[in-house]
């Protein structure tokens, strides 16, 4: 077979996005774009990855790591440039060169097969990936001769009236013999419109010198859309949003409303669940099968078990067991995990917590740094008292306890299995188990002294 290397042009700054944070780093779904590229091309079977660094370098190798080899490109002297500080790394190698664009992620690994394919198939020299444009404003041209051929790219910049009006575009991916694509980039000038040494610029070197170069058409254009400014990124958004949700679609998941739904593409959801409109899933969210998630919910790196509800609620870095059910108005902060059939209500914020199954903490609690039993009743207004301002102390609710409405649960403290907190409780000794705690004041009550306050007043 055939040796591959692959070769993704990521050194630009992005001037037109005017961010400090580096082009190729802007996320898409929640992934930087970059990242989409090299995972796309690492699994079309190349031998070899290369990504081309320069601007944001240190940031931009943190977050692609060990799937790649990098070389800096210290000047950004244009694309062809870029592509010939390889040169080091691939001068003595046979075989096919994929120059990919790292501001390109929506190009899928099929259509890079495609690509592939049509290259090797064709015996060409070099196979340029366009794509026919509604709006081909900004990208390279392919001009093609009277007998269909390709003959050279042409750029927006440097096209004169009659090559502005060509709507088959550069997507910015070719494949090259290796050998040829070298020899060629060392007779590339800057002589253009923007100063650049363009890549580009070697179909029409190798075109003269009597080699065949190639043109494969794909019929998607949305999966070729660069990603120069942030009206496109929004696009990207959009269309990889799309794609991710088909895809769960596709499995089986009923996404109500898909242009307002937000999934990562790391995120797994199981047969028959819901997701209501608003919802955004991010991280490594993991959702079993039979659930309901949302209307506007947001987890991120989330476990949900089978048959869970969870709705109008926020949940980072927990673990929701089956049949539970969340919100409305739930706030589930790092590492709680909520046992099978529990109950968090609305406007409850649990944090660092664990619940057994079956026990249920329904309104308006804080719940932090605590263990909670199962079979637990935990009332309306609830409050672990976890800080004294400089450290955080552990609240344990045993098996089958009840927490009346309104108490003050004040840490380190344990609540004995099966023992009754009574309401407007503050609790600052262990409760032993099968108890009642009343911790609260005495109720007196004065007859008649409402009239006799009454009476004052009119006096
Ligand atoms: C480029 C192509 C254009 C094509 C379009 C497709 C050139 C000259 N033009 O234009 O024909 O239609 O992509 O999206 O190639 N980069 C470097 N080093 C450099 C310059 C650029 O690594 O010195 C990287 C950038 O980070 C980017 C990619 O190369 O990821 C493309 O560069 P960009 O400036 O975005 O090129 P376009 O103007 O979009
Ligand atoms: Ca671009």
């Amino acid at each position: 077979m055939t040796n591959r290397y692959a070769v993704v042009l990521a050194a630009g700054q992005g001037t037109r996005m005017k961010s400090k944070l580096y082009k190729v780093l802007h996320p898409i779904a929640g992934r930087p774009m970059v990242q989409h590229v090299i995972d796309q091309i690492s699994s079309v079977n190349v031998d070899k990855v290369i990504t081309i660094v320069g601007f944001g370098a240190e940031d931009v190798k943190k977050h692609i790591g060990a799937k790649s080899e990098f070389v800096l490109q210290e000047e950004q002297l244009g694309t062809g440039h870029a592509v010939l500080q390889a040169e080091a790394l691939l001068k003595d190698k046979e075989g096919t060169t994929i120059v990919v664009c790292g501001d390109t992620p929506l190009i899928t690994k099929e259509t890079y097969q495609s690509l592939i394919d049509h290259h090797e198939k064709s015996g060409a020299k070099a196979t340029i990936l366009t794509a026919k444009a509604p709006n081909p404003f900004g990208y390279g041209r392919i001009i093609r001769n009277e007998a269909n051929g390709v003959e050279r790219i042409v750029e927006h910049k440097d096209a004169n009236d009659k090559e502005l009006l060509v709507d088959e575009i550069n997507t910015g991916t070719y494949c090259f013999d290796n050998q040829a694509l070298f020899q060629a980039l060392k007779q590339v000038s800057n002589n253009n419109a923007q100063g650049e040494y363009y890549l580009p610029d070697v179909i029409e070197i190798l075109q003269q010198q009597g080699e065949i170069v190639s043109a494969y058409i794909t019929h998607n254009f949305d999966e070729t859309l660069g990603i120069n400014d942030r009206v496109a990124l929004a696009e990207a958004e959009k269309i990889m949003k799309l794609r991710i949700n088909e895809r769960h679609m596709k499995n089986g998941v009923t996404i109500v409303d898909p242009e307002h739904t937000y999934i990562g593409p790391d995120v797994k959801i199981g047969a028959d669940t819901i997701i209501h409109p608003g919802t955004i899933l991010k991280g490594e969210t993991v959702i079993e099968e039979e659930a309901e998630i949302g209307p506007y919910s947001e987890l991120i790196n989330c476990y949900v078990g089978k048959g869970t509800i969870v709705k109008q609620s926020v949940a980072s870095d927990s673990k929701i067991g089956n049949h539970v059910k969340v919100g409305p108005y739930a706030h589930l902060r790092p590492e709680s995990s909520i046992g099978n059939n529990g109950k968090i209500g609305n406007f409850v914020e649990i944090k660092k917590t664990d619940l057994k199954e079956n026990s249920k903490v329904s309104h308006l609690s804080y719940i932090g740094d605590a263990h909670v039993g199962s079979n637990v009743n935990i009332g309306c207004g609830t409050i672990t008292v976890n800080y004294d301002g400089k450290h955080k102390y552990v609240t344990t609710i045993e098996d089958d306890s009840f927490i009346g409405c309104n108490s003050n649960l004040i840490a380190p403290v344990t609540i004995g299995r099966g023992s009754y907190v009574a309401a407007g409780s503050t609790i600052t000794k262990d409760v032993p188990e099968d108890s009642l705690s009343v911790a609260r004041a005495r109720q007196t009550n004065k007859e008649g002294y409402a009239s006799k306050i009454k009476k004052q007043k009119k006096d």
